[in-house]
């Protein structure tokens, strides 16, 4: 790897704001933004297309060899390839929220993503968000960041969310006790689990907008 090339990773739990935060620090910084989730996501419209059950392994394990699972990047704008479709639209439903979950908890599956993660942050200067980045994918990354935020600040960012993409199947107490589900999930998995690593910088972003807490990540690159 040159070394002009870098990476940050930034990791944290659902609706910590990481997405929104990574997006504008790649643009800030003029570099790549990888959003992992969004693979594990598309594991997941595999496994339900496929009427898979995410924690059959054998199952999954006959799945993951035999789909094609491709990360393009058009403009910068990461795009899912699912078997030759572009399934980006559809991987943000509730319920594939629910089953990325779940075959997330899988090492089959985290072995595979990882590898493809680590090629991809190879060769160009990337942020890439997950909750293993710091930890496993990209431990030698420059700058490492843990966000972290009240469940009832997050349950209503993802509620935002979903209700500016239309979505309004469901109320602030079903998004809270989905969150604190997989808050639990997340964290409890043997593979992998969710943690901060010593070496990352916490910022906490319950009561802080997005705008600062971009200044406050930029700050600390800058210094
Ligand atoms: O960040 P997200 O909500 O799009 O992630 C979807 C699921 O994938 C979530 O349940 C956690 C899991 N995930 C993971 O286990 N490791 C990552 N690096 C990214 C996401």
């Amino acid at each position: 790897m040159s070394e002009n090339v870098y990476q940050i990773a930034i990791d944290g739990p659902s609706g910590s704001g990481k997405s929104t935060l990574a997006k504008g620090a790649a643009k800030a910084l003029g570099i790549m933004y990888l959003d992992t989730g969004a693979m594990y996501r598309t594991c997941a419209v595999a496994a339900l297309k496929a009427g898979i059950e995410p924690k059959d392994t054998e199952a999954v394990k006959e799945m993951l060899g035999s789909m094609d699972l491709n990360v393009k990047f058009e403009d910068g704008v990461q795009h899912m390839i699912l078997n030759g479709e572009d399934v980006t639209g559809i991987i943000r439903t509730p319920e594939v929220s629910r089953i990325a979950s779940d075959i997330s908890s899988l090492p089959i599956v985290r072995t595979a993503m990882v590898d493809m993660q680590r090629k991809i942050a190879a060769d160009q200067s990337f942020v890439v968000d997950g909750r293993d980045i710091g930890s496993v994918v990209l431990p030698k990354a420059r700058y490492k960041f843990f966000l972290t935020a009240s469940s009832e600040a997050r349950a209503s960012r993802r509620l935002l969310e979903l209700n500016s993409r239309g979505d309004y199947s469901q109320t602030y107490e079903e998004v809270l006790k989905d969150i604190i589900w997989r808050d639990k999930q997340d964290s409890e998995r043997a593979a992998s689990p969710l943690v901060k690593v010593d070496d990352a910088i916490e910022i906490d972003t319950s009561d802080i907008g997005i705008e600062e807490t971009l200044d406050l990540l930029l700050s600390y690159i800058k210094e």
